[in-house]
């Protein structure tokens, strides 16, 4: 049985005081959950100042993107080792924002999810189709091409330490949340990929997050799926009671 990973992906929101604010309620309400994995990710400027406050609690932390390099010339990037020497467990990356926005392709986001794996982060890699290429039918294409690339070169030993995040793009801040079984139907096409490449030992263990638009009442349908193993929640993190609502309404599956 895979552990719940719920995350809450904060983007480029909060001033520092809300942040850290937002970081103690939750350290405070979520002290008691243990059935479930817990993360947040705030903006890489905010990530120390709140690790200190959920460092020690059941509460993980990753940052929303780093580079693939080691350090040396790279201004305004951050290398992987300096997210674990801030005591990060996760790193998001390939979020669609970073792939459709900055223009980020599979190629670039696969160096640095080794970087990350290199560096002892767990990767929550994120894949998913845009609203046009579902109605175009090529849903799962999209999503193999991006699983592919992202993870060429991944050994079997370091693909059971990844997360995939299935976020398909219209859902994302759009309220127009995946049925639960479309997105079972993603879900179990991904891990169907894992055992093509890796066999079924480590399909069994990969947990494959959904993300986009979830809240506190729509998460125990989605996560209740088989294939469904966490969420990446973008909107629904920024508040304590919100996010704690997910927490609370899967806790118990
Ligand atoms: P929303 O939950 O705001 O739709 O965002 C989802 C997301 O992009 C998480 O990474």
């Amino acid at each position: 049985m895979r552990r719940l990973l719920i995350a809450g992906n904060w983007k480029m929101n909060m001033k520092l005081d809300s942040a850290k604010a937002l970081a103690q309620g939750l350290k405070e309400k979520a002290a008691g959950v243990s059935e479930v994995d817990i993360a947040i990710c705030p903006p890489s400027l905010y990530v120390q100042p709140v690790g200190a406050i959920v460092n020690g609690s059941n509460v993980g932390l990753g940052a929303q993107n780093a580079y693939f390099a080691k350090a040396g010339a790279f201004t305004g990037e951050l290398e992987m080792a300096m997210l674990t020497d801030v005591g990060c467990q996760y790193v998001i990356l390939g979020h669609s924002e970073r792939r459709h926005i900055l223009g980020e392709s599979s190629e670039f986001i696969n160096l640095k999810v080794r970087a990350a794996l290199k560096a002892g982060l767990i990767p929550i890699v994120c894949v998913g189709e845009l609203e046009a290429e579902r109605d175009n039918g090529v849903t799962n294409d999209v999503n193999r091409r991006q699983f592919d690339g992202s993870f060429s070169g991944v050994s079997a030993e370091e693909m059971k330490k990844c997360v995939i995040a299935y976020e398909p793009v219209w859902a994302i801040g759009t309220g127009k949340v995946a049925t639960p079984d479309q997105a079972e139907e993603v879900h179990a096409f991904l891990r169907g990929l894992i055992v093509e490449k890796y066999g079924k030992e480590v399909a069994d263990v990969v947990r494959i997050q959904y993300g986009g638009s979830v809240k506190a009442g729509n998460a125990k349908e989605l996560l209740s799926k088989p294939d469904i193993d966490g969420a990446l929640v973008g909107g629904a993190s920024l508040k304590v009671d919100d996010f704690m609502g997910i927490i609370e309404a899967v806790r118990a599956l």
